[in-house]
């Protein structure tokens, strides 16, 4: 068909399919139009879908037997495939809807960030559950180049850009130059793993069993990567493991940072890793320029402070880190070179 008529009666769309946040970007408004927590709720007998997004995310852990709330994606690629469908259907569709009609009479063009290292299959999975769930033509992106293009770093310059994305499931760092990843890596390190680990803590430390849900606000309210100056208390919630009943403790901020110590440590590591991967020259731009923080777990307090002093470089958090990737996309979506390849 025509590029005309496609770009008349079909709309681009950009996908941040992660872990924890799903969040759609549409060209022709120019705006993210959606941003909901990758959670689904369905019925478990009949599978029907009941919620998907935020109201799905309220439910975890809080779900009566006929109903199952589900994190379909995890470590940043899809563990369930028929929740994520149908998770990406109820987005794409909620998008179109906010378009004129006439933008939806032919399926729309999507481009979906993806975590840099998935694997052929993954990367299958991807695309046939995007197009079963009403895409039309489907690029894939590697979510670094997305998080840094997002963020405005100037990826087309021979000058090399660092840019270190902690979403949910995964952490990965890149280097970026002349409009192409020179070195990438990932861990299965994230926000995820941040929640377990205060879930962990408190059940060695408190004997206490609590949601994963309340491990991510205690993450969120106090806890650190680096010592601050005033440090803070919460009140926890939860289950006491002996007697089985419900109890309250009071946990500091410098247990919250113990508890992620690990975790962080992995990530810092990972971050300090590239330098032995980086040519020299390409070294020089990244002292010169520093690192840029992107995802949702660059605003644990203190981690910029932590990488700088590791590193010796200075290390800035984007403004909107939630956001990079998805607006990465969406700047991506108006390279028409993009669509030039049919492979699909
Ligand atoms: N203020 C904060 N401090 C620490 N972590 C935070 C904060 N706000 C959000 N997070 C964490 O950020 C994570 C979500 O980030 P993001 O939306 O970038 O992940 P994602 O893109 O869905 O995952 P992935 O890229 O791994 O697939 C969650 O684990 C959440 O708990
Ligand atoms: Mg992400």
């Amino acid at each position: 068909m025509s590029f005309l008529l496609t770009r008349l009666f079909s709309t681009d769309i950009g996908i941040d399919l992660g872990t924890a946040n799903c969040l759609v970007y549409v060209r022709d408004l120019d705006r993210l139009v959606l941003n909901e927590p990758s959670v689904v709720v369905r019925q478990v007998n009949t599978h029907e879908v009941r919620y998907v997004g935020a109201r799905a995310k309220e439910m975890l852990g809080k779900t009566p037997v006929n109903l199952e709330a589900i994190r379909p994606m995890k470590d940043g690629v899809i563990a369930n495939f028929e929740v994520t469908e149908a998770m990406l259907r109820e987005f794409i569709q909620k998008a179109l809807r906010q378009v004129p009609w006439y933008r939806r009479l032919l399926p729309p063009r999507v481009v979906i960030a993806v975590p840099s290292g998935i694997t052929e299959v993954e990367i299958r999975a991807v695309k046939d559950s995007s197009k079963r769930a009403g895409a039309g033509m489907v690029k894939l992106i590697e979510e670094p180049m997305a998080a840094a293009i997002g963020v405005g770093l100037p990826v087309s310059d021979p000058c090399g850009s660092m840019i270190v994305d902690i979403g949910g499931g995964t952490t990965e760092v890149a280097v970026i130059s002349l409009g192409g990843i020179v070195y990438s890596d990932s861990i299965r390190v994230g926000g995820d793993e941040l929640d377990e680990a205060i879930m962990q803590y408190m059940r060695k430390n408190y004997n206490l069993m609590i949601g994963v849900l309340t491990a991510e606000r205690i993450k969120i309210a106090i806890g650190s990567a680096y010592p601050v100056r005033d440090e803070m208390k919460m009140e926890v919630r939860g289950l006491d493991m002996n007697g089985h009943v419900p109890k309250t403790v009071t946990i500091t901020g410098e247990e919250a940072r113990e508890a992620l110590q690990e975790q962080v440590r992995s990530i810092a590591e990972k971050v300090h890793a590239v330098f032995e991967h980086c040519k020299p020259d390409l070294a020089a731009d990244l002292v010169e320029h520093g690192i840029m923080l992107a995802g949702g777990g660059a605003m644990l307090v203190g981690l910029d402070k932590l990488l700088t002093e590791e590193t010796g470089l200075p290390v800035f958090v984007a403004d909107e880190p939630l956001n990079a990737v998805a607006k990465g996309t969406g700047l991506m979506l108006t390279e028409e070179e993009l669509w030039d390849h049919n492979e699909n």
